[in-house]
């Protein structure tokens, strides 16, 4: 199995680009739903000198980070990292034993303050679970990171975390840094000009290409086995510029349209379920063990 102990790019940690995001989509005042309302939307009542702007308040690390991961996701690249990962003939492991791989990821992140990946998956199926939701819903908070193990393949973080757009269309303005796709040779492509660029209208997100990252794969290693939403949940959850924008809405069909509700109830669990307290790995297992047997066999192609 390879590995790594370098961070393999500007980010101190994967966590930093989540941590921006969060900042982004501040959690929603008592009695809004949280994570529902596009971020402007949600502020048009506020005076000008209100807005914040995120991108000029952004660490050069984060500015960094997405400068290269918009030069650099073009159709092509996503097109070969999907030959080379949807084989899925990297690994073979549990689900468990695949949290514990992750866990091995060294950052320069704080361990005693930041949470490390094992924590941050648990405390958003702990959180998925106060809530009372449905047993596939727990558990797909369980797993919806492992895809980051890409980062333990070598994968550079660009490739691995970032808020995902489609590849093969003209880049929406609302993706954040959208000006980092200046740089992007997909921009000298004339068949990707248009907002439909390659795709036909309505024709669904399962025919669009996305930039490429850990929802992706972990969708392809999961989806067998669990529910429908909660494949749309792994596959979407950084389609920030769609989920919480609300753009991109010409490629997507009915169906997307009404599963789309899933990626924004789960956006608030992975955004905000973060406290200082820390899950108790070893005491959660035994439940999170008999979760995982429920749906997933013992081990995962990856
Ligand atoms: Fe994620
Ligand atoms: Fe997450």
């Amino acid at each position: 199995m390879p590995s790594t102990d370098q961070p393999h790019g500007p980010l101190r940690s994967l966590d930093e680009w989540d941590d921006f995001v969060k900042s982004r989509y501040p959690e929603a005042a008592p009695g809004e739903a949280p994570g529902q309302k596009p971020f402007v939307a949600a502020n048009a009542d506020k005076k000008p000198e209100a807005f914040r702007d995120y991108r000029a308040e952004a660490r050069a690390s984060v500015k960094e980070f997405y400068r290269l991961n918009h030069t650099y996701q073009t159709r092509e690249f996503v097109l070969q990292k999907k030959r080379e990962y949807l084989a899925r003939n990297k690994s073979r492991m549990g689900v468990w034993q695949a949290m514990e791989y992750l866990n091995t990821l060294v950052d320069d992140s704080d361990p005693d303050t930041d949470l490390s990946q094992i924590e941050h998956l648990l405390q958003t199926a702990e959180a998925c679970r106060r809530d009372g939701r449905p047993r596939w819903f727990i558990l797909t908070g369980l797993v919806h990171d492992l895809g980051k193990i890409l980062c333990l393949y070598g994968e550079p973080q660009w490739a691995v975390v970032g808020d995902t757009f489609p590849v093969g269309c003209a880049f929406s303005p609302k993706v954040v840094f959208s000006e980092f796709f200046a740089s992007n040779p997909d921009g000298r492509v004339p068949d990707y000009q248009t907002d439909l660029g390659i795709y036909e209208k309505g024709c669904g997100l399962d025919k669009v290409d996305m930039s490429w990252g850990h929802d992706e794969y972990i969708y392809h290693v999961a989806k067998d086995y669990l529910p429908e939403e909660a494949g749309y949940m792994l596959r979407y959850h950084s389609f920030y510029p769609a989920h919480l924008e609300g753009e991109y809405q010409y490629l997507m069909n009915g169906h997307d349209k009404e599963m789309f509700k899933w990626v924004r109830e789960f956006s608030q669990y992975d955004l905000y379920s973060k406290s200082s307290e820390r899950p108790d790995a070893e005491k959660l297992r035994p439940y999170y063990e008999d979760l995982i047997a429920e749906y997933f066999p013992p081990q995962l192609a990856w």
